[in-house]
């Protein structure tokens, strides 16, 4: 094996390693709220556990997109269809299944107003 190729497999191990890690992060963050009233707490406690990808405030630093301060309903209809699978992902079908229309809806908007 090629130098190049070990270390693109130890980047891909890394790469493995950063989404298992992020996805127990997930895990477990309780992902239910009743309380209307909650919701802005909820939403910004929601999107914690996207910021281990996404960068602080959603503020990608690397390859990964950035997921603040767009429009709200971009983000809305992009989460639904990464859960539907209308729009292929690699991890986040998983991670928007995860949430119900609401909690879509509140991360969406909190993650809109990250200026
Ligand atoms: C394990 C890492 C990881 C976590 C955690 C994560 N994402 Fe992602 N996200 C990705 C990757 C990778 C992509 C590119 C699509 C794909 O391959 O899944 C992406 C793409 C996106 C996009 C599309 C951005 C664009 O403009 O193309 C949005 C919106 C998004 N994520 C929102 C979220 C939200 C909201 C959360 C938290 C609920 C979250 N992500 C958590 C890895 C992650």
């Amino acid at each position: 094996m090629s130098a190049g190729k070990i270390n693109q497999q130890e980047d891909i191990l890394k790469t493995r390693f950063i989404i298992l890690a992020a996805l127990a992060a997930c895990a477990s963050l309780p992902l239910s709220y009743g309380n209307a009233g909650a919701e802005m707490a909820s939403a910004s406690l929601l999107a914690n556990s996207c910021f281990s990808c996404h960068g602080t405030d959603g503020k990608s630093l690397g390859a990964m997109p950035s997921i603040n301060g767009k429009e709200a309903k971009y983000i809305e209809t992009t989460l639904m269809a990464f859960r539907s699978g209308k729009k292929p992902s690699t991890v986040m079908k998983r991670i928007a299944k995860g949430f119900d229309d609401n909690e879509i809806k509140a991360l969406a908007r909190h993650l809109s107003g990250i200026k």
